[in-house]
């Protein structure tokens, strides 16, 4: 006869899916600007379902080992875009981020995004990326007398930018650039996703302004074509298209 002890036991030993629970070793990078001289390395502990997101264990640490650890979230399903991290050594979406897919037998290693200074552990300052997001002027540009009803789009011209719509501002692409890394000047691959977003809009009146703003020194020329952003895009954004086609624009003077 089993106790409810031991029925607690055989519950918790598998995860949702029916697969045994694991212990896995979670390195962090911590840092705390007020009592660290430096970022360092701290390992947990945790038991984790397999097919769970590293962010359930990022609770399960906060929640249950160190209050004091700092990251950003809020969905928890891939829409917000507010937990762009390291994970193993690859910019992800920690509510996105499979344990069973992080060779979890080995530490998996969290740091934040780089490129932009760190607040503590794993949260960063956002606001250099969204500067360089307000700067290519993200929202409707019209000329011209008001309309009287709402303007209407083909559905072919609403599909020629329909790709860079799914920008949910992580700043997963940008963080994993490494002109970004060396030139934290660089408009970044998503300020030029959301200026593309404008530009081959046919109902929007500022392409020429977008395109200006974007043949800076710090534009769009700066793209070396590495494709990380594009790797790193949960989104699945092609990026590296959606530049190139705002450079040929610019080339060509043409939005087409
Ligand atoms: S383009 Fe993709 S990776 Fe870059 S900010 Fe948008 S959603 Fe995130
Ligand atoms: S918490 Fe919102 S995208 Fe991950």
């Amino acid at each position: 006869m089993s106790t409810a002890v031991e029925e607690h036991v055989e519950t918790s030993a598998s995860g949702k899916a029916g697969i045994p629970m694991m212990t896995i070793t979670v390195r962090i990078r911590r840092y705390n600007p007020e009592v660290d001289a430096a970022p360092h390395w701290v390992d947990y502990q945790v038991t984790a379902d397999p097919t769970a997101r590293i962010l359930d264990s990022l609770h399960k640490i906060k929640w249950e080992q160190d209050g004091s650890l700092t990251f950003r979230r809020s969905c928890a399903h891939g829409v917000c875009g507010s937990d762009a991290m390291r994970i193993n050594g690859k910019n992800r979406l920690a509510c996105k981020a499979l344990v069973k897919d992080l060779n979890p037998t080995s530490a998996i290693t969290v740091e934040p995004i780089q490129g932009l200074p760190v607040l503590k552990d794993l949260v960063v300052d956002m606001e250099p990326f969204f500067q360089a997001y307000r700067d290519v002027k993200p929202f409707l540009i019209a000329h011209g007398n008001e309309p009287t009803r709402e303007r209407i789009q083909s559905q072919k011209d609403r599909d020629r930018f329909d790709d860079t719509t799914k920008c949910i501002l992580c700043a997963a692409c940008t963080t994993s650039c490494p002109v970004f890394w060396t030139d934290g000047q660089y408009f970044g691959p998503a300020a030029i996703v959301n200026a593309h977003r404008f530009i081959f809009d046919s109902r929007d009146d500022g392409a020429n302004e977008r395109l200006e703003i974007l043949n800076d020194r710090e534009g769009v020329w700066r793209c070396r074509t590495t494709f990380n952003c594009t790797e790193a895009c949960p989104r699945g954004i092609q990026i590296t298209q959606a530049i190139a086609e705002v450079k040929r624009a610019l080339i060509t003077r043409r939005v087409i």
